[in-house]
């Protein structure tokens, strides 16, 4: 009677156990890698991916020490609960304190920050007033500030949160689709439930263009759902109140449409005129020493044309570098102070030279657009 073949295939291996030791240890060997490897990797997912990843358990701590600071100024917080998630956001929130920049700091704006104060802040901060008129006049949902680079954008939104008493949420879509990859829509779920919980709260999101650009069709699967919940949730503020999105973009052409309609109020903040030059310079060198015989704001507002308010900055900046260098290189040797030097000799006051020198090379390639 002949064997089934199965039966057959065990006797001929069985037969030939001893010879196929080797390749029974070849298999033992290679469970034994890839559980190692299957370890290994879950560790390793584990610890830089997931929930419990070290970034994410150090930015949690840091959350809920800021959430904790938050709640020991404001007993009112002690009553909310925040979830995982919220907690990590608190990472972004910016406190008053530690911003250094009002509104006072920003030049040639004047008429923008009045109506920011007017439309944007009060109706946060005290909608009482708004009570009124509520049925026609509304906060604005959203807000947005668009123009060339360096021009201020950035720098109005720090002052607002220094100056408007609301709570501020400044995002960087960027790094949150980076750091919660995956977990990116419960994040953008966090980000409205953290604002609804702190309100009034501006939720700041800086370049916005690069996480509201144009839905196109080779849109990643995830981003666009993402994009999508933002909108819901951005749409159930409408109800809501005391919540409102602040964007900065310098590609106002590149967000996609229906989240420009979601951003009524918009400011332009465009290249800075000739008085706006004069004021800028005003602020950024009102505590500087200038020479009382041989500086003339006039001609370096003259000189400046084109240039935004970071290139007067540098502009700035290289000025005085330039009266620090000549000090040094009189004064110093080798690095050491020359003993024979003028005890009374110091950094000489700015004068309108200085300025000229650098005004070529200075103006960024942002300036000529
Ligand atoms: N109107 C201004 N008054 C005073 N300083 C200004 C002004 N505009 C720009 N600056 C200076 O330039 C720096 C850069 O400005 P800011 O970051 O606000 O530019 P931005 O418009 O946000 O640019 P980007 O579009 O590149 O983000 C500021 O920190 C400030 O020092
Ligand atoms: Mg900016």
């Amino acid at each position: 009677m002949s064997l089934p073949s199965s039966m057959s295939r065990f006797k001929l291996d069985l037969g030939k156990f001893r010879v196929d030791f080797k390749l029974l240890g070849d298999i033992f060997f290679l469970t034994g890698a890839g559980l190692s490897m299957y370890y290994l990797l879950n560790h390793i997912l584990h610890e830089y991916a997931g929930d419990g990843s070290l970034r994410n358990r150090s930015s949690k701590k840091k959350g809920n020490g800021i959430l904790k600071r938050l709640q020991s100024v404001n007993p009112e917080l002690k009553k909310v609960q925040f979830n995982e998630y919220e907690k990590m956001l608190s990472n972004s929130l910016v406190t008053p304190e530690e911003i250094d920049v009002t509104f006072d700091d920003v030049g040639g704006l004047q008429e923008t920050i009045d109506e920011i104060r007017e439309a944007v802040i009060l109706p946060l901060t005290e909608p009482e007033i708004f009570e009124v008129h509520s049925n026609l006049v509304e906060s604005p949902k959203g807000v947005l500030f668009y123009g060339p680079p360096g021009c201020g954008k950035t720098m109005l939104a720090r002052a607002i949160a220094k100056e408007s008493g609301a709570f501020f949420l400044s995002i960087r879509m960027s790094s949150i689709m980076d750091k919660w990859y995956g977990e990116s829509n419960k994040i953008v779920d966090a980000i409205f439930s953290l604002a609804n919980k702190l309100q009034p709260c501006i939720v700041f999101i800086d370049e916005i263009d690069s996480f509201l650009r144009d839905r196109s069709n080779n849109d990643h699967e995830v981003t666009s759902s993402i994009k999508a919940e933002f909108m819901t949730l951005w749409d159930g503020l409408v109800s809501n109140g005391r919540i409102m999105v602040l964007g900065a973009t310098n590609r106002r052409n590149d967000i996609d449409s229906a989240f420009l309609r979601r951003l009524p109020k918009q400011f332009a903040i465009g290249k800075p005129d000739a008085d706006q030059r004069r004021s800028i310079l005003k602020k950024i060198l009102k505590d500087s020493k200038l020479d009382e015989s041989d500086f003339d704001l006039e001609t370096i507002v003259t000189n400046t044309a084109g240039y935004s308010g970071s290139d007067l900055k540098e502009l700035s900046r290289d000025a005085a570098l330039n009266t620090m260098r000549e000090y040094i290189r009189t004064n110093y040797k080798n690095g050491k102070k020359v003993s024979d030097s003028d005890p009374t000799n110091q950094v000489r006051p700015l004068r309108t030279s200085d300025f000229l020198k650098g005004s070529a090379s200075v103006i960024s390639s942002s300036s000529v657009d």
